[in-house]
């Protein structure tokens, strides 16, 4: 150290540089470009540039850091502390502290504009954070007779000259709002800027946060993420059941709606986005925040809801072509879609893939990245079409399979939404053929003490788990048959006309599983299974390396069984996971880093796409999945989950007329 240059190291970048004594730490990590955050510019208001000096030896740097190598804490550091409580330990004010002596100041996370934000769900993953705004207080010049200039360019003045922001617009909304803006600031305002130079919204006063809202727009359910873009937390989540319900319970018939009356559109649309409404509402006062303070919206979609929202009729989606009024990635003005967020607020929705494969399917990519790795990896989510990808950092392929609503509850005679009261969990006893279940909202299985839950229907995962089981204990055959012989060993097999039906319960509602309902879910997990072979044999490949199973149904689901009939091609168990609401973190991903934006746009670009329905293969495959699990793929692996493999029922078939009580 001499009096005249002092060293200073910066970790965890570890850029380094001499300083003149009295240089502020936030103004030697600009000259560095370490990345040390502020908002007040270095007013002490806003703590966003707390820094932690070190103490020691670092031989590496030939530094003996020593904290008291700073000035003395100052009032301003002072005032921080009274007005937001006490700075962390040791910490200091970085545009406060000045460089008296040679230091290494490490600068936290929740410091840095760029940091990583760990993501909730279980596999702890990272995400970074790059918001697409920023915000920036300025003490703009007063008007002056003298030298006349109006309010705006002052205040594009006074962020080039604090900031060294060069501003390339204004949004329109913020002109009527920008004069009382300043003079109730009284000159001190704080802007939001984003990353292309608009400038969006202004402030009076210091404005410390911001924030976006990550939006997953299902055909069931809207779900919203709402994150201070300074920190990158979640500071709310929102649900709600999409109110498009009424007008079909799966997209097609929404479409079929809208085909036969064209001139709803607009209601459809409107409805969609009053929703959307209501859930950034939901969210913000669930933050104790403004709906004002959000100003960024990400949103990913099937191509239905897609189109939907943004006021384009889905016909065309409802028949070959399948053509997309858009497929590129889309930045709009929030106000001009009607929602009620900051007048300057944007959208930017996700890029989708092809007719069927929307931006809920680009978020999952985003969120799973099957790109970076050199695993194949299967990426499904499956809804009314399942969105199914397959690939890895060479290659990447997806398609959309017509899966149906079967998987979600509809078109089974006891199906129904996950909701207190849905079957959810199933076991069939191999030899008695005796049921025990578990239902959504209780933790006791049936046959526990205890158990006293109203019983409503059978939810999707509960439907796979009761085919799975019926499959397993001989009582579907191979090719789906239920077996009407085994009426002679018990009472669940009741006779319907012509075929056999299974009653898994026998109360308020009795839960039958029925022939019908057999086929049901052979034709969907069939279409599914049949997508997920047509891209396995395009890619040439006979097996995958990773599983992932995302959306709600995908959470829920019970692997081994799923692989018990079929509906995903074998597999390790321990590579096939649940990824959750992989789209919603799609669009998380998209709101917290701008850089991912362009990112999904080209990978979204090159995924190749595959259309099942002029496929000429997917017909044989489609034939093939019908069976349990499947005639085409043997499954050596498949009794290996299971402690009782399924016994030949050969007994004389006993007619029942009358439907049993359980037990
Ligand atoms: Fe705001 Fe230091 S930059 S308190």
């Amino acid at each position: 150290m001499t009096a005249e240059s002092i060293k200073v190291v910066f970790t965890p970048s570890g850029k380094r540089g001499d300083f003149p004594p009295g240089t502020s730490l936030l103004d030697a990590a600009r000259r560095l470009g370490v990345d040390l955050d502020s908002v007040c510019g270095g007013r002490g208001l806003c703590g966003r540039c707390q820094i932690l000096p070190m103490a020691g030896s670092f031989a590496k740097h030939h530094i003996e850091s020593d904290p008291a190598h700073l000035s003395a804490f100052t009032t301003a550091e002072s005032r921080y502390e009274a007005r937001k409580g006490k700075l962390a330990a040791g910490r200091r004010l970085g545009c406060h502290a000045l460089l008296q002596g040679d230091l290494v100041i490490d600068v936290p996370p929740e410091s840095q504009v760029h940091h990583q934000v760990i993501r909730k769900e279980a596999d702890g993953r990272h995400l970074a954070l790059a918001p697409n705004l920023h915000l920036y207080a300025i003490k703009v010049e007063e008007p002056d007779m003298a030298h006349p200039s109006g309010d705006l360019e002052r205040v594009t003045q006074a962020l080039k000259r604090e900031w060294g922001l060069d501003v390339a617009s204004v949004h329109p909304a913020l002109l009527g709002q920008l004069q009382p803006t300043l003079r109730a600031g009284e000159w001190f305002v704080t802007a939001a800027v984003d990353a292309d130079g608009q400038l969006r919204a202004l402030w009076p006063g210091l404005k410390e946060a911001i924030y976006g809202l990550a939006i997953d727009l299902g055909s069931t359910t809207l779900a919203g993420h709402l994150c201070n873009l300074g920190t990158g937390d979640v500071a709310a989540s929102a649900s709600l059941m999409n109110p498009q319900i009424r007008f079909g319970e799966d997209l097609m018939s929404r479409v079929s709606y809208l085909m036969m009356h064209p001139s709803e559109a607009g209601e459809l649309t409107r409805v969609v986005r009053e929703a959307l409404n209501q859930l950034s509402s939901d969210a913000a006062l669930a933050a104790g925040i403004a709906q004002e303070d959000i100003l960024e919206v990400t949103l990913v979609a099937n191509p239905v809801m897609h189109h939907i929202f943004l006021g384009i009729s889905p016909v065309e989606l409802g028949g070959a072509p399948f053509a997309l009024a858009t497929s590129e990635a889309l930045r709009l003005d929030a106000a001009g879609l009607g929602l009620a967020v900051n007048p300057g607020g944007s959208v930017y929705v996700l890029p989708c893939i092809a007719g069927h494969v929307g931006a809920d399917a680009a978020g999952m990519v985003l969120a799973e990245a099957p790109h970076e790795s050199s695993a194949l990896t299967l990426l499904v989510d499956v809804g009314t079409n399942a969105e199914i990808v397959l690939g890895n950092k060479h290659r990447l392929l997806a398609c959309s399979s017509p899966t149906g609503p079967a998987f979600e509850g509809a078109e089974i005679s006891c199906g129904q939404r996950a909701a207190p009261g849905a079957i959810e969990r199933v076991r069939i006893d191999r030899q008695t053929l005796e049921p025990r279940f578990k239902v959504i909202g209780t933790d006791a299985w049936s046959d526990e003490p205890g158990f006293a839950a109203e019983v409503t229907g059978l939810c999707g995962s509960g439907i796979i788990e009761v085919m799975a089981e019926m499959y397993l204990a001989g009582i579907i055959s191979p090719d789906g048959i239920v077996q009407g012989q085994l009426a002679a060993r018990t009472a669940r097999l009741v006779e319907q006309g012509r075929t056999w039906a299974y009653l898994l319960h026998s109360g308020e509602v009795d839960i039958t599983i029925t022939q019908q309902d057999v086929r049901q879910i052979q034709l969907a997990k069939a279409a599914l299974y049949a997508g997920i072979k047509l891209l396995m044999q395009r890619l040439g490949v006979t097996s995958v390396d990773a599983i992932r199973l995302a959306g709600a149904f995908g959470s829920h689901l019970d692997v081994t069984r799923a692989l018990a009939i079929g509906l995903i091609p074998d597999c390790p168990l321990d590579q096939i996971a649940s990824a959750g609401n992989a789209a919603g973190t799609g669009a998380l991903i998209a709101l917290l880093n701008k850089d991912a934006r362009p990112q999904i746009e080209a990978l979204a670009s090159t995924i190749e796409k595959l259309e099942t329905a002029t496929e000429p293969t997917f017909q044989t495959h489609f034939v093939e999945a019908m069976n349990f699990p499947h005639s085409a793929d043997p499954f050596p692996n498949l009794f290996a989950h299971f402690p009782t493999p399924p016994t030949p029922q050969t007994p004389k078939p006993r007619r029942r007329k009358q439907q049993p009580r359980s037990p």
